[in-house]
């Protein structure tokens, strides 16, 4: 095992940031870094919300232990938060060449963001399709060439039940695309000590780390390209559930998906892998493009061993994703329509080749989530009166799986609804805290591949039964 090195990063709310960073700069303490925050680019809304949010932080020092802040610089602190991390040693001992370096050696902008912002005329992306909030779009676009735009160091905090896990979708934005726009992650390591603790007493946070950019605009030209919307695509949870399912339970995934395209690929990659994997087009909103589906999976397989309903929409406004504001009408109907009657016309139509499945017991997973639930609705009052659409529709696709149940006992097929738990997709934002897919993927297959004696008509997550 590598050596490390026990370092904290400390944010600071100061009443006067100048006399507390004169009187920093002629003591003996030396920190890694001392930055100037600027904003938050995600906020935490899951964890440490209150400890994080409700304070207007204005600098991070980043230091390795102990770190004796001045006696003279105390009086001009008002708030403090730190989390203590565990640091690759070689990183800690070159930090301060590697910022020299990257702070000389800038690469050139691929001017990514300019498409979106409208510069270069006729071009499919769009500011939804990047997924950031249009007040961050708007912040981002206050820079310009002209301006002064300093290196910019981003502390990313995580959680994560499996940390040696995550790490997929990390690597794949600091090789490619992000070293293309000058992505360098600067420290980062396990989190042993934090403010923000956890009711069992550890740290609310597992990985701490710091990220840097050039500048703010090489960070938004990264959100424009289209490798990193790539990236983002292919961390999904009905793919990572497909994967799993095909890589080590043996099993011929069909991928059904609306963009007969993106379905044969994501098909292709599992087969890459030595893996068997097929796909077929299927829209949940159509009722050929449904029956069309069930006709091919008939004609080239002539039976289904396991059904997994993960396809879903969630339209309601959610205050982190930037996107167009749906009439309550057209959001009501676009998501039942998918999310419960387009599961369930599809459901339906697949029972006589679910019927005919040769590996038994037959096996219909619906993904739904806590949100479905009524007990949490009661319990969890007032936490989230926006989204009623998604939450009704969940709720009834929890019923569907009660009814089911109920309907397929006999031929013994088990039908159990899933939460996969906060994952990090397009659907939740991608937003911090969340877990990432093959986490989210769990319960799913869990579900996917129980035995004979597996239970059916339950609602649970990866840690257990959950209420109704
Ligand atoms: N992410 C979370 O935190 C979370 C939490 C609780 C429950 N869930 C549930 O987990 C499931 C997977 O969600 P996710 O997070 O992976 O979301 P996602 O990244 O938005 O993926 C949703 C999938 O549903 C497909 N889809 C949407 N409308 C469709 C339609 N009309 N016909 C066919 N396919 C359609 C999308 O297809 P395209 O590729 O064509 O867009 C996409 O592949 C959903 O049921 C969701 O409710 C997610």
């Amino acid at each position: 095992m590598s050596a490390t090195v026990n370092c904290e990063i400390i944010l600071l709310s100061l009443t006067s940031v100048s006399s507390f960073s004169d009187i920093l700069a002629k003591s003996d303490v030396k920190p890694l870094t001392t930055a100037k925050v600027a904003r938050w680019i995600i906020p935490p809304t899951v964890l440490s919300v209150d400890a994080l949010t409700q304070t207007e932080w204005d600098l991070v020092l980043c230091s390795p232990l102990p770190v004796s802040i001045p006696d003279e610089c105390r009086p001009f602190i008002q708030r403090s938060w730190s989390a203590t991390f565990a640091a690759p040693a070689e990183l800690v001992s070159s930090y301060t060449s590697i910022f020299t370096s990257l702070a000389s050696n800038i690469p050139a902008r691929t001017k990514h963001m300019d498409q979106v912002t409208g510069s270069d005329e006729g071009t499919s992306l769009s500011t939804e399709s990047m997924h950031v909030p249009i007040e961050l779009r708007n912040w981002m676009t206050t820079f310009s060439d002209t301006n002064n735009h300093p290196p910019v160091i981003m502390l990313n905090l995580m959680a994560f039940k499996d940390v040696q896990k995550y790490g997929g979708y990390r690597e794949a934005l600091s090789r490619g695309v992000g070293k293309r726009h000058g992505l360098k992650p600067l420290l980062f390591g396990q989190v042993t000590k934090c403010s923000s603790i956890t009711l069992e007493g550890g740290p609310e946070w597992d990985l701490v780390g710091l990220i840097y950019y050039p500048s703010v605009l090489h960070f938004a030209d990264m959100l424009a390209d289209e490798e990193y919307q790539e990236i983002r695509r292919k961390y999904r949870l009905g793919l990572a559930v497909a994967e799993i399912l095909a890589s080590e339970h043996g099993y011929h995934v069909i991928i059904g998906s609306r963009n007969a395209e993106a379905g044969q690929q994501a098909a292709a990659s599992i087969c890459k892998e030595r893996h068997s994997a097929s796909s077929v087009q299927l829209d949940l909103n159509s009722e050929s493009s449904i029956n069309a589906a069930i006709q091919t999976i008939e004609q080239e397989f002539g039976f289904l061993d396991i059904l997994v309903n993960n396809a879903a929409v969630f339209s309601d406004v959610i205050p982190w994703i930037d996107r167009p504001t749906l009439g309550a009408y057209e959001l009501f109907s676009t998501t039942f329509a998918t999310n419960v009657v387009g599961t369930a016309v599809l459901t339906e139509g697949l029972l006589p080749l679910l019927r005919k499945g040769q590996a038994k017991p037959g096996r219909i997973v619906f993904v739904t989530g806590r949100l479905a639930s009524m007990a949490y609705a009661i319990e969890d009052k007032k936490r989230f009166p926006d989204w009623k659409a998604y939450s009704a529709s969940k709720a009834a696709v929890n019923m569907l799986t009660l009814r089911y149940a109920e309907q397929l006992e006999d031929d013994g097929i088990k039908v159990n609804a899933v939460d996969p738990g906060l994952v990090d997709t397009d659907l939740s934002g991608h937003i911090e805290g969340a877990y990432p897919p093959e986490i989210g993927a769990i319960s799913t297959v869990r579900m996917a591949t129980l035995g004979e004696d597996g239970a059916t008509a339950t609602f649970t997550d990866r840690d257990g039964p959950l209420p109704w």
